[in-house]
């Protein structure tokens, strides 16, 4: 099937400058003159492009945000910090495409009218970085980046920042902190980075696939843009499958593909040939499905129908020999040792959630205990700088709704 980020699949290898450019890359970047920065943000919110890093916000709409905004200078950063477990997509496209990229933050610097993008990549993507690092310097020397791009008078320096490999460092206000040489702790919102983002100034923070997505958007036009996925998903989105599966790796396909076609086709099945229990559709803060929807069209709307989210588009499935307790307990425990403290409302939830799922693991399941997991994520709901605190609550809920018998009892 023909991709809009892969052309020729995954993995594709390394794209060079004349490869990107054969396939009509930066064709917009050398007309910049020609088009405003309006016109940029006009064709985002035609395709209805939504950000790949989790929440699925507008991209169009944080692009016309930060461009009203009427204080200067402005920035942009472009989110790789990728710690959520078993996420590899932004690593594969940063390692394959980087010219693609690349060309999406320059449209999309140009659209905000910032004077500096930086790259925040997670420190332990060593490839994935010197990829970029040579993308930016061929951009460069062809006259897309730098002074005065392709003769239009807009100028773009571009940074590199190693992201830690934490998973916090990787929410948009954290790494707005990393960047200014703090520590990685989330900020609270509002004010939101589009008004007040790094050094105060209006930024526009996208996660590697979504800024992916704008140079096909600009060059082909949105209406190209819209015959791939769905009226609410439109567009492609990369997935990543784990080493559960018979052929685990990273696959472009567009949204709304039924999720069967991912697991089955794509993934080969299960490895160990055993049946599905459960599916988390969307990475640990996703709601677990049962194989009864593997028919769901992999899509925002459709999932958040289901009780469940796409998140960045990590699938996980569990095998009938797997515990979902177990599971839970390991995703409860990731989330408690990745909350980074400040807010005294998450570290306590956090822990608390561990505290009771592990008295089930134990075997001391009932319905007393298992009722305080709804009012603990009820009551802390909302209650943080970033929305860690919420994340634990649809794995546990949906794991009780739909599997009731591991929670009570041995
Ligand atoms: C704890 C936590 C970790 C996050 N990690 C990442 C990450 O590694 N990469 C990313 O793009 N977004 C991450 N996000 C989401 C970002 O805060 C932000 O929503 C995203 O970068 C916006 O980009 P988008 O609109 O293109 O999706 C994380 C959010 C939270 C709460």
């Amino acid at each position: 099937m023909e991709g809009i980020l892969f052309p020729r699949g995954v993995p594709e290898g390394l794209e060079g400058l004349d490869a990107y450019r054969a396939r009509g890359g930066y064709q917009a970047v050398e007309r910049l003159a020609g088009m405003s920065p309006e016109d940029v943000v006009a064709k985002v919110e035609a395709s209805g492009l939504r950000g790949r890093g989790g929440a699925g916000f507008p991209t169009g709409r944080k692009l016309a945000l930060t461009l009203e905004c009427p204080e200067t200078p402005r920035y942009v950063v472009m989110n790789g910090g990728e710690d959520e477990p078993g996420s590899k997509k932004d690593r594969v496209l940063m390692e394959n495409v980087p010219h693609l990229i690349l060309d999406g933050i320059i449209l999309a610097a140009y659209a905000v009218q910032a004077e500096k993008a930086y790259l925040y990549i997670n420190h332990g993507y060593e490839a994935a970085t010197r990829a970029m690092e040579t993308a930016i310097e061929e951009a460069r020397q062809a006259g897309y980046c730098g002074a005065d791009v392709a003769g239009s008078g807009f100028s773009l320096e571009i940074v590199m920042v190693p992201a830690p490999s934490n998973y916090v460092a990787g929410e948009d206000t954290a790494a707005l902190e990393v960047i200014e040489g703090k520590e990685p702790l989330p900020r609270q919102k509002p004010p939101f980075p589009v008004t007040e983002g790094l050094f105060g100034k209006p930024s526009l923070v996208n996660n590697v696939e979504t800024l992916a997505n704008i140079a096909p958007i600009v060059n082909k036009g949105p209406e190209s843009y819209r015959s791939f996925g769905t009226a609410d998903s439109p567009g492609t989105m990369v997935f990543s499958l784990g080493d559960e599966m018979e052929r685990p790796g990273v696959y472009e396909l567009p949204l709304g593909t039924p999720l069967r076609h991912l697991v089955e086709e794509c993934g080969g099945g299960l490895k160990s040939g055993k049946a599905i229990k459960a599916i988390l559709p969307g990475g640990p803060s996703s709601g677990f499905l049962l194989p009864e929807s593997l028919d769901l069209p992999l899509d925002h709307n459709s999932l958040r129908e289901a009780g469940s989210s796409i998140g960045c588009g990590v699938v996980k499935v569990l095998t009938e020999d797997d515990s979902v307790v177990d599971e839970v307990v390991r995703i409860a425990d990731f989330f408690a040792r990745e909350s980074c403290g400040q807010c005294p409302a998450c570290r306590m939830e956090t822990n608390m959630l561990v505290a009771l799922l592990k008295k089930v693991q134990a075997g001391e399941g009932n319905d007393a205990l298992v009722e305080q997991f709804g009012k603990v994520i009820a009551f802390n709901k909302g209650k943080g700088f970033c929305s860690l605190i919420n994340m634990p609550g649809p794995p546990i809920e949906s794991a009780v709704r739909l599997f009731p018998e591991e929670f009570r009892g041995a």
